[in-house]
């Protein structure tokens, strides 16, 4: 079966980047000329999924409004013979068929993912997390093709980190590609089964909303989407590739600079300008 259909959970607090999320959603803070969540759709559409389900809160209608039309902005560009701009408006809303429902309280990523239940249907679906730039789903759609089971994207940490993340326990089947034994949401250094831990990107099948329904809040108060997992990783169901490409993480003060960065760095227009800068301010530190 094809994965049409991806949910982002954009229903967070944001509080790692307080003030500046006070009443800016995390996901709309821009990454050199784009927001961040426009990166996120962009990656998920290149990898063949037509419909996105925001999952969103009450302070976080800006986010619809950026994949809708606007208009006045445009009749204005339009008039002004502004082609390029006007291009920069429109892709947005050109970008795949959107959709939004609603978490009416931030009560952690697996009620976020239930909340959209009834607009994925039964069907299996992508999850992509509205705070990292993972470019991984075009080999974790593969491996769904062959296994039929939810896929998650794992990579290497250090240990120093494993207590941030949920981390898994393996078993390789082929090169790369592994069967999920186990999960844990936030071990120490000390608890965690390896250091392969998950990144915001999902591959899921439908039997995960049954699942979510019974899942009693777990770490925080929050209903998580690991304790989910974890069920159908027992029952063999749920099946990891491991992802070496790039991750970038702005859902932090650090990770948001460096994002920007890595980012300006990579575009055609302003990444010679930024490499001699960056030259710059490291000479005149020393
Ligand atoms: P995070 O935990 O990274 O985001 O969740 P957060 O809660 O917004 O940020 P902090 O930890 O307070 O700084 C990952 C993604 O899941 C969404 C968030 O919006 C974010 O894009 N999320 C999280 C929800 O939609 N609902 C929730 O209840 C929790």
């Amino acid at each position: 079966m094809r994965i049409r259909k991806a949910v982002l959970p954009v229903a967070g607090l944001g509080t790692r980047i307080l003030p500046a999320t006070k009443v800016v959603p995390k996901e709309l803070l821009p990454l050199v000329d784009k927001p961040t969540l426009q990166y996120i759709v962009e990656e998920a559409v290149e990898a063949g999924i037509e419909e996105i389900i925001f999952v969103t809160s009450h302070s976080k209608h800006a986010i619809e409004d950026h994949f809708d039309r606007f208009s006045e902005l445009e009749q204005t560009l339009e008039r002004k013979g502004k082609k390029k701009e006007l291009a920069a408006v429109r892709r947005p809303q050109e970008l795949a068929k959107f959709m939004a429902v609603r978490q009416s309280e931030p009560l952690g990523l697996g009620h976020a993912i239930l909340c959209a239940r009834e607009a994925v249907g039964n069907e299996p679906f992508a999850v992509l997390l509205g705070d990292e730039i993972t470019p991984c789903l075009p080999k974790m759609l593969e491996v769904f093709e062959k296994y039929q089971t939810s896929v998650l994207a794992l990579f290497q940490t250090p240990r120093e980190q494993i207590s941030s993340y949920g981390i898994a326990s393996v078993e390789e089947k082929e090169p790369y590609v592994y069967q999920v034994k186990d999960l844990v949401e936030k071990p120490s250094i000390e608890e965690a089964p390896s250091d392969l831990a998950v990144a915001g990107r999902y591959i899921v099948t439908p039997d995960i909303f049954p699942i979510l329904e019974r899942t009693k809040p777990g770490r925080g108060g929050e209903i998580q989407f690991t304790d989910a997992l974890l069920e159908q990783a027992h029952q063999g169901k749920c099946y990891g590739i491991h992802y070496t490409g790039s991750r970038l993480d702005m859902g932090t003060p650090l990770g948001l600079l460096t994002t920007s960065i890595e980012l300006g760095l990579q575009h055609p227009e302003i990444g010679p300008a930024l490499r001699e800068y960056i030259k710059d301010v490291l000479q005149r530190q020393r």
